[in-house]
């Protein structure tokens, strides 16, 4: 107990170095495949409540957390669930759980998932995964250590045309990628950071954490790995409201060769304008968009006449999503197959550790990167 409060307590666990996973461990065998799996949430806010609607479809929300206890309550109300006012408490009272999934904001992942992890528990990890390599490591570390699964939310690889994109890739129908393009035009105004954590340098970590990781971790899943960096970013419209940049662009260059571009802002006007992905291959030329991935916007490939056709110029709708929430359903849909020894994990730790290992690259690139540290 002493050792999980230590690591609870301090601002960074220590630093580690990065080890390849291993084949997956499927752990929790010890269950018989149909009982329902127990889950914790960690943190009952706007993602956290998102969760506890879905985690009851896959199996049994057992016990929430939070420090605001109104808030606690409003949750658990007509909810049959243990309620604990912080994440010490409840692991003092180790509640029989066999997941507990942090939707707390992004600074305090990688201590909870470590203290989870040490203490029994499979964990499933809100994005991001958290805002430094060593925490990153220590996170690995801890599940390898424990034994126990560590599931980091990537819902956005659910998304219809994503997949169809990167099937398309994957079976060869764009040929060797040649450059990608992707575009985050999205508003966040004063009401959104009002009375918030999200803003803060130290606990929101800044808008490619908070707003755009998804986007980098589709990128690094569709054409692969990054090997350098170099990029601006300005606080141009929220001075006052937010510790670092609201504004960035960087460019890319890929292990396989290709060349891409990231435009991300949250200074759109108004509204959320537009999320996608372009990639350009040998060929075809394929593009993922709409407000949020959501849209086949275009898509011309050599082996592929028939589809182009039915596809015409016009954007293909894949259903509405609604920002960043959509998919967690499969996301634990995966946790349960996996934990029951049915599925393997649709994002490794591994390449969760990428996306924030670019993060920092983008940061650590900039000439004013807001005093950030711990970023190489
Ligand atoms: N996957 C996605 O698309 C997606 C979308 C939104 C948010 N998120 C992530 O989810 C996390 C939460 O975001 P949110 O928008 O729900 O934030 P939020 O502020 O709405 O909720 C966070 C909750 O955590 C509670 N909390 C804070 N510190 C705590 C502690 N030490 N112990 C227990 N509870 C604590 C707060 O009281 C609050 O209720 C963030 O990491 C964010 O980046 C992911």
């Amino acid at each position: 107990m002493l050792q999980i409060a230590q690591v609870l307590l301090s601002k960074h666990v220590p630093s580690t170095t990065l080890h390849k996973l291993p084949a997956i461990i499927l752990s929790g065998m010890e269950k018989k495949p149909h009982d329902p799996l127990k889950f914790a949430v960690i943190g009952c806010g706007r993602i956290g409540q998102r969760h506890i609607k879905h985690i009851n479809s896959v199996g049994e929300l057992s016990a929430i957390v939070d420090t605001d206890t109104n808030l606690l309550r409003m949750v658990a109300a007509g909810k049959n669930v243990e309620q604990f006012s912080s994440l010490q408490e409840f692991l003092f009272h180790a509640p029989e759980i066999d997941v507990v999934s942090i939707c707390t904001p992004n600074s305090y992942h990688a201590a909870q998932s470590v203290a989870c992890l040490q203490a029994g528990y499979h964990v499933v990890c809100e994005k991001p995964m958290a805002l430094t390599l060593p925490d990153c490591h220590a996170m690995d570390l801890a599940a390898k250590a424990a034994n126990k699964q560590l599931f980091i939310i990537k819902q956005n690889r659910y998304n219809v045309p994503v997949q169809h994109v990167k099937k398309m890739i994957d079976e060869g129908f764009l040929g060797r990628i040649l450059s990608v393009q992707v575009n985050c035009f999205w508003n966040r105004d004063e009401q959104y950071y009002a009375n918030s954590w999200k803003g803060s340098l130290d606990v929101d970590g800044g808008t490619l954490f908070t707003q755009f990781s998804h986007f980098i971790d589709l990128m690094l899943w569709l054409a692969g790995d990054i090997i350098e960096v170099q990029a601006f970013m300005e606080n141009l419209h929220h001075k006052k409201l937010i510790e670092f940049e609201d504004t960035g662009v960087a460019i890319f260059k890929f292990a396989n060769g290709a060349l891409g571009g990231l435009h991300y802002t949250v200074n759109a006007y108004n509204k959320n304008m537009e999320g996608s992905i372009t990639v350009m291959g040998e060929k075809g030329t394929i593009k993922v968009g709409g407000e949020y991935l959501n849209e086949l916007e275009y898509q011309v490939l050599e082996d592929d006449q028939e589809n182009l056709v039915s596809l015409g110029n016009k954007p293909i709708h894949f259903g509405s999503y609604q920002g960043n929430m959509s998919n967690h359903l499969l996301a634990y849909q995966n946790v349960v197959d996996v934990l029951n020894g049915d599925a393997s994990i649709t994002t490794s730790v591994s390449e969760a550790i990428k996306t924030i290992e670019v993060i920092n690259k983008i940061y650590a690139s900039a000439k004013y990167h807001y005093g950030r540290t711990d970023i190489s």
